[in-house]
């Protein structure tokens, strides 16, 4: 028998309450499996910067470490100031363990309802880049406060870094329906425009199986709204993946629904799985959450580490349960979990 070593951050807000329910569906999904799934729970959050004031330390780094994968709920808190737990938790997990990979699914289920009149069939996959571009922090402050200030926020675009994540998204594309499309803006910004584009077109040359399609993205927001379903493979930087997800969790169910995995494909550091929306501190407590975006990165979670089949199983419970929601049927967030859990097992 084998052991899966997951180490578990609920954050904050509603992460200490969808988490639960992603684990509970986990183990219904590896029920029967000989795999034992073994939690070690991590107090990292606004909770515990409140009281010690760490985000972060390189002890919890090296126990992190020590993990097949992560799930985490959600980090943030109003009290807080912006950027603390951005930068010092969240983004230095992704830094801090390669994630090179920040892989978001699109899907509208059959009987979600899309704001869009006619969206189509929407079924893509944002791989945004996880660990460069204007996220890096290379930048700076001078003469503070002064009508003279300048502030800097550059962004950074390294061959391999961005070789590496094409390469990924190539891939994808390949065992999908072949077709990919690079979001940039390289009539604005040339230089690391001009080298995402140059890197495309030579990894696409390995790949003439896959089309290949580029563009700016001002123009890609326009076409999510108009035509999503002409999406496959959206490869592109950290900032412009970060914007388009949020506008693809929009056309498909809100943002409740999107799920993400910060993936470091060569194995080297555990990857982790998000949902991709926040720590809803306005809804937080109350047991009303919709814990569907952790369960779908629990699945994500399972795909990562080679259980296909029973990632499978997870979606189509998910697919069937949403199919069946009526807004007359509110159900609270372990309601949901467990009718999820039932459902894998049925499967
Ligand atoms: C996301 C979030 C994060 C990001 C923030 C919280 C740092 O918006 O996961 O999309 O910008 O990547
Ligand atoms: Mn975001």
């Amino acid at each position: 028998d084998k052991t899966l070593r997951l180490a578990v951050i609920e954050g904050d807000g509603i992460g200490h309450e969808t988490v639960p329910e992603g684990l509970k569906v986990l183990d219904a999904a590896l029920e029967g499996s000989g795999i034992t799934v073994e939690t070690t729970p991590f107090d990292l959050g606004a909770g515990r910067w409140h009281r010690t004031g760490e985000t972060l330390t390189e002890e919890d780094m090296a126990a992190l470490a020590e993990h097949d994968a992560i799930l985490l709920g959600a980090v943030g808190d109003p009290d807080v100031p912006s950027g603390v737990l951005e930068r010092g938790l969240l983004l230095r997990l992704r830094f801090g363990f390669d994630h090179f990979v920040n892989l978001r699914p699109t899907r509208l289920v059959p009987g979600v309802v899309s704001p869009l009149a006619d969206p189509g069939d929407v079924d893509f996959v944002v791989v945004r880049e996880g660990t460069e571009g204007p996220y890096v922090g290379n930048g700076g402050t001078m003469r503070e406060g002064t009508q003279l200030e300048v502030a800097t926020e550059v962004s950074l675009n390294t061959a391999v870094g961005v070789e590496r994540v094409v390469r990924y998204a190539f891939e994808q594309a390949a065992k999908r329906r072949g077709r990919l499309t690079l979001v940039h803006k390289h009539n604005v910004l040339v230089h690391a425009g001009h080298l995402w584009r140059r890197i495309v077109e030579q990894v696409g040359a390995e790949h003439p199986d896959v089309a290949v399609d580029y563009l700016h993205v001002d123009a890609a927001t326009i076409f999510l709204v108009t035509d999503p379903a002409r999406f496959d493979v959206i490869v592109t930087d950290n900032l412009f993946g970060d914007i388009l997800t949020d506008l693809a969790g929009a056309i498909s169910g809100g943002i409740g629904l999107a799920a993400s995995g910060n993936i470091n494909p060569t194995g080297a550091f555990p990857s982790m799985f998000e949902p991709v929306h926040g720590s809803a501190p306005d809804i937080a407590g109350q047991g009303i959450a919709d814990p569907t975006a952790t369960v779908l990165s629990v699945a994500l979670l399972l795909e990562h580490l080679g259980h296909d089949a029973a990632a499978d199983r997870v979606r189509r419970a998910v697919d069937a349960d949403l199919a069946a929601r009526t807004d007359a049927a509110a159900r609270s967030t372990s309601e949901i979990g467990t009718a999820l859990a039932d459902a894998v097992r049925a499967l």
